[in-house]
């Protein structure tokens, strides 16, 4: 079975009240690569390459089918309601440890609309409830004010902030974590 049927099949689509989360699909490399063409939502992903080609699209696609079929993730695009694909979620997974860690963007149209606080909200219901995952963490560099508001508003935990962890476009980068406990939902 190829990769790609098999993350179609591990990724339910889910609902929330404006969005539809449904699994990456080889045919989103264009939309992805045409909504990373944009410096300014690239500048606040930690790995993101720039600039961002229809390979580095074609590549990372490829990437999260594998991590699906190995159970090591689960990754979706993010639609509006007129259906019009916004963004990507989803997380890495490490299940001897039921753990995972939440990556999320959205191209920059659509941010201040509340659509990442839902999107992540409706993952995280899924690692908790679908997954019964235990724990979930998440990462932002620092100067990331609108993913840490995004974090906060999903009840994550701050841990800690690793310092220079990355080096972004020439310059060392802080980076904060978080956590959230099956526990701390209820
Ligand atoms: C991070 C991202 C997903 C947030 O999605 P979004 O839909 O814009 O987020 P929301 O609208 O749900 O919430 C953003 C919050 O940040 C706040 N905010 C916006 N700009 C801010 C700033 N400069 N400083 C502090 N808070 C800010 C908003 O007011 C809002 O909070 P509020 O609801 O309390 O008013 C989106 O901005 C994005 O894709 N950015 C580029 C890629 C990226 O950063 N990915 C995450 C890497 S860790």
């Amino acid at each position: 079975m190829s990769t790609e049927v098999e993350t179609l099949q591990c990724c339910p689509i889910l609902y929330s009240e404006r969005l539809a989360l449904c699994p990456i699909q080889k045919e989103d490399a264009e939309r992805i690569t045409e909504l990373l063409s944009d410096y300014e939502t690239v500048y606040m992903m930690t790995y993101a390459p720039w600039p961002y080609t229809l390979a580095d699209s074609q590549q990372w696609i490829d990437y999260v089918h594998w991590l699906c079929s190995e159970n090591k993730g689960r990754f979706w695009g993010i639609y509006d309601s007129d259906g019009v694909f916004i963004g990507t979620i989803g997380m890495s997974l490490y299940p001897e440890h039921d753990r995972g860690e939440l990556h999320y963007w959205l191209g920059r149209l659509y941010w201040g609309k509340g659509y990442g606080t839902e999107a992540a909200k409706r993952a995280i219901r899924y690692a908790f409830q679908d997954l019964r995952l235990e724990c979930l963490d998440v990462n932002h560099m620092s100067r990331n004010l609108r993913s840490q508001r995004l974090i906060q508003k999903c009840g994550f935990q701050y841990e800690g902030t690793f310092r220079h962890y990355v080096k972004r476009f020439g310059h060392y980068e802080d980076v904060k974590n978080y956590s959230l406990l099956r526990s701390d939902l209820v």
